[in-house]
């Protein structure tokens, strides 16, 4: 299949970009052109280098200068909170934005996306913050996996940023029992409490599973490093007790996790579907339209992957 060819860039074209610190490792610029460039939009997607203490002029330039949107990214999540104009519910919901929209006011005084002010520029201006980060966990484990949540038994390993995320989110999908395990074992008991005040059906308990589980995930750092342990202690769960195993982390696409659980006969799937998905409904978002998943997942795979 040929790639998508972009619109030549000229004085309509318009601008969305990842702000981040670092940002050069970035994936999202390759996956968005693509989609762009497959929707027939004359957009481009940029990375833009913002320190933290930076993040509210860069907002007010994009603002200004009516980028369509934005992608945050380490360490902007939680900043923007207090900075866009208005919350959509999913960001109101995890606390954190990783998209922006802009929209504009017209004469009707209603807020419409920018790209419905192509002719004549809106009166004002503001920024809307979303949060696709969570969706997108349920999306690639449904979709990359094909897991069914609702009844299952997970195995979560770490209760950082993102495994706060994924195990609240999990509960929200009716899974039947949570387990959760950290090295800091106080942060596994934080976001059991969580659950269990806002999703008591959900039974959560803390530390390995006996017996099988549907699903055994990894949201731990682990495995980014050639030299790093096995997040998954060999002694206390055996992957063997795993029907599937998702790991959150996708450099390399074959993490030693993911190795020893093919070879425990594991359905696998790494966390490239998650950076997907999260970009794939921030496109929606910017441009009303089903975004070009396939376009979108080769474009990321060959940046990422080199494949
Ligand atoms: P993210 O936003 O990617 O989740 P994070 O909030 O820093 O990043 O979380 C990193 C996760 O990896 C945490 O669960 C962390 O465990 P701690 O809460 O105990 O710090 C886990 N992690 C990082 N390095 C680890 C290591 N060497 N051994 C075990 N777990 C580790």
């Amino acid at each position: 299949m040929s790639e998508p060819f972009p619109k030549p860039l000229d004085a309509r074209t318009r601008y969305c970009a990842v702000l981040g610190f670092p940002v050069k490792h970035s994936a999202s610029p390759a996956m968005q052109n693509a989609g762009i460039a497959e929707l027939g939009l004359n957009w481009r997607y940029l990375a833009f280098e913002v320190r933290p203490e930076e993040l509210r002029p860069a907002l007010i330039g994009a603002q200004t200068m009516q980028f369509i949107g934005l992608n945050l990214t380490v360490p902007h999540k939680l900043l923007a909170l207090d900075m866009v104009d208005t919350l959509d519910e999913s960001a109101k919901l995890w606390s954190a934005v990783n998209t922006i929209q802009f929209e504009g006011r017209d004469r009707g005084r209603s807020w419409l996306p920018l790209t419905h002010f192509e002719d004549a520029p809106p009166e004002k201006i503001r920024s809307r913050g979303y949060n696709t980060d969570a969706e997108a966990i349920v999306r690639s484990l449904r979709e990359d996996l094909r897991i069914e949540l609702r009844g299952a038994r997970v195995l979560l390993l770490g209760a950082g940023g993102a495994g706060r995320v994924a195990a609240l989110k999990l509960a929200s999908q009716e899974v039947a029992e949570l387990f959760l395990v950290n090295r800091t074992s106080s942060k596994a008991a934080t976001v059991a409490a969580e659950i269990r005040r806002r999703h008591p059906a959900v039974k959560v308990q803390l530390g390995y599973p006996r017996g099988e589980v549907d699903l055994a995930i990894n949201a731990t750092s682990l495995g980014l490093s050639p030299s790093d342990p096995l997040p998954v202690e060999d002694k206390q769960f055996s992957l063997r007790q795993a029907l599937a195993l998702y790991d959150m982390v996708y450099r390399p696409a074959e993490t030693p996790l993911l190795r020893a659980a093919k070879a425990a006969g594991c359905r696998t799937a790494n966390g490239l579907g998650m950076l997907l998905y999260q970009g794939a409904k921030a496109l929606e978002i910017w441009s009303g339209k089903p975004a070009p998943i396939a376009v979108m997942r080769r474009a990321l795979e060959q940046n990422v992957y080199g494949s």
